[in-house]
């Protein structure tokens, strides 16, 4: 079953002398518990893409389909805000930078998440225990290292049992083996709770440990080959 698939998909920015064309002619399908990796180098569009399959970017042209749900399929032509708000809840997202919110501890961060979502908010001593952090729940974000904060941000966005989770450079900013430990919890996460993974990075290491790897250039998909 396809979870997510945009079908040629363009994403233009500004106008004028500043228009940016983000994606251009974008096709592109996710099955359930794919591991599917999205490479290039800055500005190639890969944040674009996330976020169009993260229903946070409305294409400018083409179509994006989820069933995030199995009996719902949802068009982008068709999406009113509380749909769109309903999606997204269906959707895990680890944004490029943690993005915690900095005055709240790790444990109140996942709880808003599952709050936000309609989920048990005390679930969230449970999500930090599945990244190793529940001992941490009472620090800031300032009070965590990247690689914690990174791993907070994966409890928060696996806070409403994603289907799908997105992860947005998730080792970008990490040494080498915290960056290893990071992918081999997501791996480890992936494997126990099945949603579909889609990450981005500009390290062509990451990539090869995922089952496909999309390379993009210019907003365009310039291969996808199967590992
Ligand atoms: N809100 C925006 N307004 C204008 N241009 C934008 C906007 N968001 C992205 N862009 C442009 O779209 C292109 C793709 O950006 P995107 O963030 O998707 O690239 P990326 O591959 O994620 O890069 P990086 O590896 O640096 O994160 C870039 O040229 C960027 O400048
Ligand atoms: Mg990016």
């Amino acid at each position: 079953m396809t979870v997510v698939a945009c079908h040629r998909v363009a994403v233009v920015h500004g106008e004028g002398a500043v228009r940016v064309r983000a994606l251009d002619d974008v096709s592109v399908g996710v099955e359930e518990r794919a591991r599917l990796a999205i490479v290039g180098r800055s500005g190639s569009g890969k944040t674009t893409l996330l976020h169009v399959l993260g229903a946070i970017v409305e294409p400018t042209s083409g179509s994006v389909e989820w069933r995030a749900n199995p009996s719902v399929l949802t068009s982008s032509s068709s999406l009113s805000d509380r749909a769109r708000r309903l999606l997204r809840s269906r959707i895990g997202i680890v944004f490029q930078g943690s993005n915690l919110l900095p005055h709240f501890d790790a444990g109140e961060n996942v709880a808003f998440a599952a709050l936000a979502s309609g989920a048990d908010p005390a679930t969230a001593t449970g999500l930090l225990g599945l990244v190793g952090l529940e001992a941490k729940a009472r620090h800031l974000p300032s009070e965590l290292s990247a690689g914690e904060q990174q791993r907070v941000a994966i409890a928060r966005a696996l806070a409403q049992r994603p289907a799908l989770l997105l992860c947005d450079e998730p080792t970008g900013h990490l040494d080498g083996d915290t960056g290893e430990r990071v992918l081999d919890l997501l791996d480890a996460l992936q494997r126990e709770l099945g949603f579909a993974l889609v990450l981005a990075t500009h390290d062509s290491d990451v990539a090869a440990r995922f089952d496909r790897v999309l390379v993009m250039h210019d907003g365009r998909i310039i291969s996808s080959a199967d590992a």
